[in-house]
């Protein structure tokens, strides 16, 4: 199935012929699911006006690097920090010389220069500039930098000679990018998120809860689908479609949330703990509504049951991944809790006032992470709770495969930390 469910896309056209088909590919594009913003050459202003982009795309074209309003509103770097993947389709000879030399003289080169996201190139040329030697170089170095190349393709070319140099054919773009988030990291793994908060009651009518929107653990069902896992979601009461290929089990309480987890607990490999679970529950729930009354009220409230914890006592061979959300000493409380729980990893968040500069994580659309396991750490810098999920996964698979699951908290103690963080630009 081709699904670009929630993935940003920045598009960039090129001068060539074929940006016509550019109308095409954004509407296929955003078929799909994708969002799109259309960044354009001045050379692909002669094939195609950013009228009918911006129409189809149903945003404004992206076009000049060095212009006040555009870098006030979205910048090279906004754009960069925007995507999850970059698409040049189609990608002239021209802009392909530019990019092997680095050159960041056109918007499009400055956002493919700082994009940390995947970057695919669909050439389309005629067949003798394709077959170049200087395009045949370029090509080498692209590639050799991680540069992705969708086609080109054989066929009639609009300058009338036949061969290589034709671009893609739509469709198969769509396919050939859709697939890039489709790790397969996790095949044959299932997956278990539990998400959103829990709703403790105090009568029929009111309850104890909190301000979890879910979006973190949908974002990482979903991901945790992209890379091929079965997965079950665990959810407490959240106003989200369940993401494509997941099966939610919905819940309100902690206690509800507990049963549900255990319930769906065989065949679990790795269980993502995400959802904001109540600690405290009223003692006495109310079977009528409580009657206002004159002077203070006084709830006795109790902990709820400590569900990670309890779960992973009785799965230790379950890899088990906590959240902490803090309004303070995250570090400090988010490794205290790696070894409370005994858990293989946690993915510390800011939440409150502090949290501001992640974009107040609570139903925001952002945030930052930092993950902790046993010997190290890795700063997840902010960004949208799409990308983090995916980010988050691929660090979960890799540690996943790569200790086979052998519990590396035993001692109560957490060994050296690693720092990789990658310096912010
Ligand atoms: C009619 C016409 C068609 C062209 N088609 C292509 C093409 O398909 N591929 C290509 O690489 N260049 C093509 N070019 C040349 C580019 O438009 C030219 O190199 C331009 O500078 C590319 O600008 P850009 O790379 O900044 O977008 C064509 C030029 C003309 C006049």
């Amino acid at each position: 199935m081709t699904t670009l469910t929630n993935k940003r896309i920045v598009l960039g056209v090129t001068g060539s012929i074929a940006a016509y088909k550019s109308a095409e590919l954004t509407r296929r594009l955003r078929d799909a699911g994708a969002d799109v913003r259309v960044v354009m050459t001045r050379g692909a202003e002669a094939f195609i006006t950013p009228l009918t982009l911006q129409a189809v795309s149903g945003h404004p074209v992206h076009r000049h690097l060095l212009d006040t309003e555009a870098e006030a509103g979205m910048g090279h770097i906004e754009l960069a920090r925007w995507a999850d993947a970059i698409l040049v389709a189609p990608c002239s000879a021209n802009f392909l010389a530019a990019l092997a030399a680095g050159r960041a003289d056109e918007l499009l080169g400055a956002v493919c220069l700082a994009g940390d996201v995947p970057l695919a190139l669909a050439p389309a040329m005629n067949g003798k500039m394709w077959q170049d030697k200087a395009t045949a170089d370029n090509i080498r170095l692209v590639s050799s930098r991680g540069i992705l190349l969708f086609g080109p393709d054989d066929g009639e070319q609009a300058c009338g000679e036949v061969g290589t140099g034709r671009m893609r054919e739509v469709d198969e773009l769509v396919t050939n990018l859709a697939d890039l988030f489709e790790t397969g990291s996790l095949t044959g793994k299932t997956v278990l998120v539990t998400a959103g908060p829990t709703r403790e009651a105090i009568d029929p009518v009111r309850f104890i809860s909190n301000h979890s929107s879910g979006k973190m653990g949908y974002a990482i069902a979903a991901a945790a689908v992209e890379a091929g896992a079965k997965v079950l979601l665990v959810s407490g009461p959240v106003s989200l479609p369940c993401p494509d290929r997941v099966t939610r089990i919905d819940v309100e309480s902690a206690e509800q949330m507990l049963a549900a987890v255990e319930a769906g607990m065989s065949g679990v490999d790795i269980l993502i703990a995400t959802a904001a679970v109540a600690d405290y529950r009223p003692v006495q729930v109310h079977a009528e509504k409580m009657k206002k009354q004159g002077g203070h009220l006084s709830l006795e409230l109790e902990p709820t049951p400590d569900i990670l914890a309890t779960i992973k006592a009785a799965h230790p061979k379950v890899f088990s991944v906590g959240f902490a959300a803090e309004t303070t000493q995250l570090e400090e409380y988010a490794q205290r809790k790696l070894v409370q729980k005994g858990i293989e990893m946690i993915a510390a968040n800011l939440v409150g006032p502090a949290a501001t500069e992640t974009g107040g994580t609570f139903g925001s659309d952002t945030n930052a992470l930092h993950l902790f396991w046993a010997n190290g750490n890795l700063r997840l810098p902010v960004a949208s709770k799409d990308k983090l999920a995916r980010l988050l996964i691929a660090h979960v698979a890799q540690y996943y495969s790569e200790y086979q699951f052998t519990p590396r908290v035993s001692g109560g103690k957490v060994v050296k930390l690693v720092e990789r963080t990658k310096p912010a630009g």
